[in-house]
């Protein structure tokens, strides 16, 4: 009787914690908060590493320093509680004859990586909205 009312009591709570709307998080939550800023920018480098467009710009890179600064940025593009410490779009990009066509694909990319995280359409939406400004300084400089 005892263990039944228990599992009464669990099935209730875990009806309850399903049936809260999904807007009561924040989208940075949804995304899995820290680890899943760090999943998705992960699944990203995974995705240009295979990339034959995009992978040359980044053979010289140091890919921890990016990994980090992605993070930060991706984590301050959904609210989450970061401050980006990278430097500007434009002095990062500069120079490295980023055409347009090389622009949509690493957007690609990144839909791919966020698709792999299980990120919702409508939440990917919102992110790129997010970038899309980013755009004019990092093409053609
Ligand atoms: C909206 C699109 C983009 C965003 C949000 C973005 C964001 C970033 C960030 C946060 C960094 C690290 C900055 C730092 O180290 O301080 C970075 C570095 C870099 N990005 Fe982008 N990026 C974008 C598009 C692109 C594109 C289209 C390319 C090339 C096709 C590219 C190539 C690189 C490379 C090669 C680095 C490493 C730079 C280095 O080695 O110092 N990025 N990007």
């Amino acid at each position: 009787m005892k263990s039944s009312l228990l599992s009464c009591g669990v099935l209730l709570s875990s009806a309850l914690l399903l049936s809260l709307p999904v807007h009561s998080q924040s989208l940075y939550e949804r995304l899995g908060g820290e680890a899943g800023m760090l999943a998705i920018t992960n699944a990203f480098i995974e995705e240009i590493s295979f990339d034959a467009m995009v992978y040359p710009y980044f053979r010289t890179s140091d890919i921890g320093r990016f990994q980090a600064k992605f993070s930060e940025q991706l984590c301050v593009a959904v609210n989450g509680p970061c401050e980006y410490t990278g430097d500007s779009m434009l002095l990062v990009h500069r120079g490295m004859g980023i055409d347009e066509a090389a622009f949509n694909r690493t957007v690609e990319l990144l839909q791919a990586a966020m698709t792999r995280e299980g990120v919702h359409h409508t939440d990917q939406n919102r992110i790129l909205k997010q970038f899309a400004p980013m755009r004019a300084d990092i093409i053609h400089q």
